[in-house]
């Protein structure tokens, strides 16, 4: 591939939102590299989709310890094509990571205490030839490392200056305010929360919205297409390119009665003037409830069709409750 420039334009376009009551402003969309980004992914192709999306405003790339395959593939890849691609746009750029799932053998590679969470953000400092990370996430919560000692080591990371801002992934509301009172308490500010967000996983409405903005902390929906389900990707059976063709358990969850229910708001995005997907994003991202919708890709042009999702974010009251009937299956 040829030298890379960055789009001269490519702040004119997307949409930017405060990260809750930080300094910080996030793209509206965000591009995560959980599938991919590793080694079962021509290089050349992650390489496209990263710069696709900057060339769109998109500065935010999520990674963390275990992307892949194998795990830390996709931290390597990233900083092979930071090194080719992206060295001179670092401070245009936000760059997340994450510890707290399984990483490696033994008792320190997995969840959240200091020893694995310490351990891991070096590792992949180095596995991305980066000095910092812009934000360093606890993955979820563990059941039995007190939330003191997952917090202290988040502090330790901004303290370090590996870490500029911290970010918790996966916990629930009661878990979201101790570790804000915690971090409180150790003078650093929780700056994101993490979670899964979509039409079909509403599951943030129920408390944790309340939390985060009561607190003034910033949210970035994971999963916001239903990995591909809330998409046209599914309307005809399931393309041996997809990723529900490449993975049988994904499958699994491409139900009837899904593909149903994105038929029906197919019709509400084709009147909207939008394909299935922006609407989905446009919807989770409906309200400035939600910072950035975090999607996945696994061609360029995905990057391209979902960054556009921002151009009509607003809906009727009209087709609020005509998604919402379709959800509830009526
Ligand atoms: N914190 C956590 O625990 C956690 C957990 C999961 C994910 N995440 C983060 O969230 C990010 C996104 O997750 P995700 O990849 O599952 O998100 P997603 O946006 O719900 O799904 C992305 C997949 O949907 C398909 N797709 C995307 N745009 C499409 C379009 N316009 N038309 C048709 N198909 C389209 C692609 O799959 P195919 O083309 O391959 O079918 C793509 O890989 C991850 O990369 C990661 O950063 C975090």
């Amino acid at each position: 591939m040829s030298e890379y420039l960055a789009n001269p334009s490519r702040y004119s376009t997307m949409k930017y939102n405060r990260c809750g009551r930080s300094g910080l402003l996030l793209p509206a969309v965000s591009l995560g590299l959980w599938h991919n980004f590793g080694d079962d992914m021509p290089i050349e192709n992650s390489r496209a989709m990263l710069r696709t999306a900057f060339d769109l405003g998109i500065t935010h790339f999520d990674l963390a310890n275990n992307y892949g395959p194998p795990p830390g593939s996709a931290e390597e890849n990233f900083g092979k094509i930071y090194a080719q691609d992206f060295k001179p746009y670092r401070d245009e750029l936000i760059i997340s990571i994450k510890a707290g799932w399984t990483m490696w053998p033994g008792p320190y590679g997995d969840y959240g205490s200091k020893k694995y969470l310490i351990a891991s953000l070096d590792q992949s400092l180095k596995r991305m030839g980066l000095e910092y990370v812009d934000i360093f996430y606890s993955h979820r919560p563990d059941p039995e490392t007190p939330i003191e000692e997952t917090c202290e080591a988040l502090a330790q990371a901004v303290r370090s200056g590996k870490a500029l801002y911290v970010g918790i992934s996966q916990y629930n509301p009661d878990q979201t305010r101790r570790a804000v009172e915690t971090l409180r308490g150790m003078g650093i500010r929780l700056l994101i929360h993490q979670p899964r967000y979509s039409m079909f996983d509403r599951w943030i409405e129920d408390g944790l919205q309340e939390v985060l903005e009561t607190e003034g902390v910033g949210s970035i929906a994971f999963c916001p297409l239903d990995q591909g389900i809330l998409t046209s990707r599914y309307l005809e059976g399931i393309p041996k390119d997809s990723r529900a063709g490449k993975s049988a358990a994904f499958a699994d969850r491409v139900t009837a009665e899904k593909v149903e229910k994105v038929k029906k708001l197919n019709e509400i995005a084709k009147e909207r003037g939008q394909s299935m997907a922006q609407m989905a994003l446009s919807w989770a991202l409906r309200g400035g409830k939600v910072t950035s919708v975090l999607i996945g890709a696994s061609r360029p042009s995905q990057v391209v069709e979902n960054a556009r999702c921002i151009e009509k974010l607003d809906f009727t009251e009209d087709e609020l409750s005509r998604i919402e009937e379709i959800l509830a299956g009526k």
